[in-house]
């Protein structure tokens, strides 16, 4: 794009304040990338112990699970005024807090007890309100800590990886992993266009009968992953689309135009919604093992 365009959309927004900002600039900028690195990393390497393979199921996350319900039986009982089953449900939970604090070391400093205690003293009290507030100021420790570290441990620990994901190609017969099918199948999306804009129509036949070809093996990869059956961007509006493609490109002067139109709605409601819910996973694996490679 063209630069003087970008500086004239930003200009605006310089006025709108950001201009105060910009003496403190270097500095703030170079925590943040700090700030991202930090986020960005894989998640500690001792929680490897905790999920499959190494652990035969998820221990980390049924912890977690295991010290929520508790916690959320104090809530439960006081609201039916149960002083003392919220007590046994304290006592659960403190002991489950504990626990938990000790399963991943490089963690084990973001399991403070002091708001944990403070829940205690309120039911020791008979202090509804303050109980509810001691609460709160727990389930902060707890939503801390998820929103810096949630989605990392699920991108590395729920999500097989992309690259072993492997697949026969329809077309060379080889053998390819998940990019590499990814590749092959942009270059026949592609070759449609390409040859059609060139009038040789015969070879963007060939693309499209490569494309179809391998979205079917595609579709075939979602079980790898998923136990139930997957459809949804690889259902049968998609290959409505492609049989209206194929129709076109069979008349004796196919329309580009409309062709056009037809790739470009694959392109949203199949590569796109696909990409939305599956690479930020695949990205954060791709960052991880470039970063080890790297170091
Ligand atoms: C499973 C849903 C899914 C569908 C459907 C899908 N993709 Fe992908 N695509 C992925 C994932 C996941 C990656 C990242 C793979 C990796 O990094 O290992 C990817 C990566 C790619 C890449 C490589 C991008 C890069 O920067 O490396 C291209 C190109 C691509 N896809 C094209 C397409 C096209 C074209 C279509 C539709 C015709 C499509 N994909 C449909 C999941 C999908
Ligand atoms: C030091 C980090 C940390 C702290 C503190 C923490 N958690 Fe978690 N929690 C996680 C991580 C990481 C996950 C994601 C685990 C996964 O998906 O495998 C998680 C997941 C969960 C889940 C499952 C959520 C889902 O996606 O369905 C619950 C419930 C939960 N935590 C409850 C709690 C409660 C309640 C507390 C506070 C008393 C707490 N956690 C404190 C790290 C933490
Ligand atoms: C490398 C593993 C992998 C592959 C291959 C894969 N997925 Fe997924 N997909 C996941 C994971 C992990 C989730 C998150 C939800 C979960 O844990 O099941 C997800 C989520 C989804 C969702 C949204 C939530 C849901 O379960 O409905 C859809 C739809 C989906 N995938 C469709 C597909 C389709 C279609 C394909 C094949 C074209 C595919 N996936 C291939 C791992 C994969």
């Amino acid at each position: 794009m063209n630069t003087r365009f970008l500086l004239l959309l930003a200009m605006p927004l310089l006025a709108a304040g950001c201009a105060n900002n910009q003496a403190e600039e270097p500095s703030r900028l170079k925590n943040e990338v700090a700030e991202a690195k930090k986020v960005d990393a894989p998640p500690p390497a001792s929680l490897d112990c905790l999920y499959p393979p190494l652990s035969p199921e998820p221990a980390f996350l049924l912890a977690m699970l295991g010290m929520a319900a508790p916690m959320s039986g104090i809530a439960v009982d006081l609201e039916e005024g149960d002083f003392d089953f919220a007590r046994a449900n304290y006592d659960k939970f403190a002991t489950r807090y504990r626990e938990v604090s000790k399963m991943v070391p490089e963690w084990e400093a973001a399991f403070p007890y002091g708001p944990v205690q403070k829940i205690s003293a309120a039911l020791t009290n008979r202090d509804v309100p303050q109980v509810m507030a001691a609460l709160q100021e727990a389930g902060r420790i707890c939503h801390d800590c998820h929103i810096k570290n949630a989605t990392r441990v699920q991108q590395k620990y729920a999500w097989r990886d992309f690259p072993r994901v492997t697949a026969t190609d329809p077309v060379t017969g080889q053998t390819v992993n998940f990019g590499q099918l990814m590749m092959s199948l942009e270059t026949a999306f592609e070759g449609i266009a390409v040859d059609l804009e060139q009038r040789q129509v015969d070879k963007a036949r060939k693309h499209l009968a490569a494309f179809s070809g391998r979205m079917q093996t595609l579709a075939e990869t979602c079980m790898i992953c998923h136990d139930t059956e997957r459809k949804y961007y690889v259902d049968a509006s998609l290959q409505t689309l492609i049989e209206k493609v194929r129709v076109e490109l069979n008349k004796p002067s196919p329309d580009a135009k409309s062709v056009g139109a037809l790739r470009q709605q694959i392109g949203m409601e199949t590569c796109l919604k696909c990409h939305r819910v599956h690479t930020p996973a695949a990205y954060a694996q791709a960052r991880w093992r470039e970063g080890q490679a790297a170091r």
